[in-house]
This record gives C-alpha cells, structure tokens and sequence, in this order.
C-alpha cells in the first residue's frame, strides 16, 4: 500500500519503519528538517531499542522517502497516518494546534484529488475531534465529503517508548473508530495479520477508550506507589503484598469490578477505605487518591439523586435497598442513603427488596436501618407489583431477570425508570427506562 505518515516523532518514525519493513512504499512527512535528513540518512530520529538497524534496512530498500510538502504526500498515497503531537496547553486542556492546522492543509490538498483518500488519526485526541473539529475543518478546505471523498477513522497507538518496535509487531489488540467499511478494511489489510483481536467500533469510543487506557494506567502505578508508601511506614514489604495483590485473577486482575454502575457500599469497602487512610495520617503517609475514592461515590450517589429530583416526581419506588442483589445487608447500601436524602426532601417512598425481611434483620444490620431508615416498616411493600402501582419513578437497585420482566409487563407509559444497575436485555426494556450513566 502508498501510506503517508504524518509527524515522525515516537509514534510516527516507528510506524514508518515498520510498514517500510512489512513492504509498504511509505513517505514520512514533517515540518522538522532536521528529522527529515536523518530518515533520509537511513538514520533514526528518535531514540527506541531495534530502531538504529530497523531504519538502516529501510532506508536501504528504497521503499521510504520524505518530504514537508502536504500535497504532494497526500496525492501521492492512498491513506494517510496522523500522528502529530497534541500536548497539553498551559490550562490543561488539549492543545490541538498542529493536527488542526494539518487537517487544512490535508483538506487543501484533498481538493484535488479524485480518488477516495482514507485518514487515519492516530494522535491523541478528546473524544469528539475527529467527528467535530476535524471533519468540519476537512470539509470545509476540500470541499468535499466525509464517507463519499474522503474517508477519516480514529485507530488509538498503543506502543510504549522504550519497547515501540515490540509494541508495534504484539499491541494487546487494534482498535478502529470508522462509520464506513472503507478505512476498516485498508486497516485491516495493514494491521489485520498482528497477533491480537481487531475491534470496530465508533469514532467516540475509540477516542475515549485511549484515553480510559492511560488513565487506568497512571491509576495502577499510584495504587502501586501509595500501597508501597504505606507499607513503608508499617514496616511490611510493599512488592510481597503487590505480588499478592496480583495473584487474585479473579477478583483484583480481572474484569471484576469494572463495568459501570452505581456507588459502592456495604460493610467492607467504605469501612476499610477510611481505616486505611486514617492509618496513613497517623504514619504521615499522603495518599490523595485512596482519599479521594469516597467523596467520588459520593458524588456518584449525588448524581442518583439528582436524576430522580430531575423527573419532578414525588412518589418514588426502590426496587432493592441492600447494598447489592442477593444479600440483607443494608449497612452502607448506597440505596439506604439515597432513600434517607430523598425522604429529606420530602419525598413519598415504597420500598421492595426480596432479600429484606425486616422481622429477621439482626445485630449492626438492624441497628444500621433503625438509625437511617427509622420508619422502614412503613415503606416496605411485599411485592414490587405493589411498589409499582403507587410509584411515579422507579429506582432500580437490583439486577435480576425477575425485575427487568416484571418491568417489561407492569410498566405504564407516564412512570420513569431510574436504572441503577444495568438491567439485563437492557434492549427489551421500555424507552422510558433510564441508566444513571446513560
Ligand atoms: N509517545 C508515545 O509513546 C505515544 C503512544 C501512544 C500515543 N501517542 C500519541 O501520539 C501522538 C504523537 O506522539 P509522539 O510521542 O510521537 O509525538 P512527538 O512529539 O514525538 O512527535 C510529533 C511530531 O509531529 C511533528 N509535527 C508537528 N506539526 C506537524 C505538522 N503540521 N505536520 C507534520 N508534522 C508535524 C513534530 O515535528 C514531531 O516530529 C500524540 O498525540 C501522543 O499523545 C504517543
């Protein structure tokens, strides 16, 4: 395949050696001469293991050049890889200066050019980007059409410096962001033969799951790092416990835990979130981000409560009260909370929850709803037909088959649905049933 690759910085230079390698005929383009005469030079411009002898062989096979010239790079190829810095600006926000100002000249380029061109970004980029700024500003300097002139995707780069090369040749799997079967398939045709799955999705999901990977990244080392100051301070060795840590594939590495839904609760997480970080103040440990996990549920509930006051319903529903589906355990349920905020503002509330039978709560369980929930007798319902009948707004906080089709047939059309929990077959259920992400 004809690629032109622009910015030859880490991402770029690499890519441009490794289709050079896999046969491609590749033109780098950058507005940095200096890089340019190194590749020209068979030489690398940026310091990776394997990339002194990779763009050695390269340069020798004739099948690289380079140039600063937009057009003649873009007329001259057949998809085109982005992958220009987009650093941060001093307000912290994206600083999109150079692909922006690429995406005019590629568009100025693109006036002429007949045939269908594919543009791959794969800096960086907010979610959005590609859909708004980029599509509008190509557009509007061609113009000519997205899906019918020209073809944009977002494909995210998962190389790491230092083991870019490896990276490239083993990714843990390629993502593309394409509204249209064009781009996918030239990607596939380039990167379709590597040893990892290869996705389609959209455009949006393709921008934030990069992000989402490197924020989940930065999150494991400081779990890491404030797991091991603590245990500095306590005199126990941090990489035994991390090894230990690590061991569990079924709860700690694993899926567990990571699909989206409501607050946490119960008796162990909160409880021993704030053990631990009342330990570290006593060791003089900082540790900001154990810190901050509560006051995040917390503004996780807030957004419950806001969702449910938005409807300017009265009469509430609570499909489930314990703190998960399956058990009577209300001490910390984040729906005991939103049920006490919610009678705080006045609100009428049914209550139904299989699990909660209020004569054979005992010990702190019992003590717990008594001090939060003190006429729970009064709210408890014995079925969920019955909640349903007296309720305007539905909160559902139990994840079960039984709810999503007790649902499907009582719903009426005027009651709203507050999902808390991903009901199953979400695409069964009423258009009235609303997630509290979505
Ligand atoms: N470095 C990484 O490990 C890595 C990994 C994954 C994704 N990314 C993302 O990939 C993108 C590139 O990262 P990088 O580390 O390779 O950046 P870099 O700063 O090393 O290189 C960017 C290159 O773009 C060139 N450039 C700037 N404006 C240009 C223009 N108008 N036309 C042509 N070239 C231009 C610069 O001269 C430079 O050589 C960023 O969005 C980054 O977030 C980087």
């Amino acid at each position: 395949m004809k690629i032109s690759i622009f910015g030859l910085g880490y991402v770029g230079a690499v890519s441009l050696a490794c289709l050079a390698r896999d046969g491609h005929q590749v033109i780098g383009v950058d507005i940095d001469q200096a890089k340019l005469d190194l590749i020209l030079a068979g030489k690398t411009p940026v310091v990776e293991e394997g990339m002194v002898e990779l763009m050695a062989q390269v340069a020798g096979n004739g099948r690289v050049s380079v140039t600063t010239d937009v057009r003649s790079a873009i007329l001259d190829t057949e998809i085109s890889l982005v992958c220009v810095g987009t650093p941060s600006a001093a307000n912290g926000s994206q600083d999109q200066a150079a692909v922006v100002g690429l995406a005019r000249q590629i568009g100025r380029a693109l006036a002429h050019k007949i045939e269908p061109h594919v543009l791959v970004f794969r800096s960086t980029l907010v979610p959005g980007t590609v859909e708004g700024v980029l599509k509008t500003t190509l557009e509007a300097e061609s113009s000519r059409k997205e899906g019918v002139d020209f073809h944009l995707c977002f494909q995210p780069e998962f190389l790491r410096e230092g083991s870019s090369i490896r990276d490239y040749d083993k990714p843990p799997f390629t993502i593309v962001g394409a509204n249209h079967a064009l781009p996918v398939q030239r990607l596939q045709a380039l990167f379709g033969h590597l040893p990892c799955k290869f996705i389609q999705t959209s455009v949006r999901s393709a921008e934030m799951m990069k992000y989402c990977c490197n924020n989940f990244h930065a999150l494991k080392i400081t779990f890491a790092n404030e797991t091991a100051r603590l245990c500095e301070a306590l005199g126990v060795d941090p990489f035994e416990v991390m090894d230990l840590v690590c061991q569990d594939t079924q709860l700690n590495i694993s899926r567990a835990y990571l699909k989206p839904g409501f607050a946490f609760g119960g008796s162990c997480l909160p409880k021993d979130l704030r053990a631990t970080t009342h330990l570290a103040r006593t060791h003089d440990v900082e540790l900001p981000m154990h810190a901050a996990i509560l006051p995040s549920n917390q503004a996780h509930l807030g957004l419950a409560l806001r969702k449910i006051l938005a409807t300017g319903k009265r009469r509430i529903g609570f499909i489930g009260l314990s703190f998960k589906t399956g058990t009577d355990d209300l001490r910390e349920s984040p729906l005991v909370a939103l049920a006490e905020q919610l009678i705080g503002k006045g609100m009428q509330l049914a209550i139904y929850d299989p699990e909660v039978h209020l004569a054979q709560l005992l010990g702190s369980n019992r003590r717990y709803i008594e001090q939060h929930l003190p006429h729970i007798g009064q709210l408890v319902r014995g079925d969920m037909a019955a909640v349903m009948a007296e309720s305007e707004v539905l909160v559902v906080g139990l994840s079960t088959s039984e709810v999503a089709q007790t649902l499907a047939r009582l719903l009426r059309p005027e009651q709203t649905v507050i999902d808390l929990v991903n009901l199953p077959d979400r695409a069964a259920l009423p258009s009235t049933v609303q997630g509290i992400c979505w």
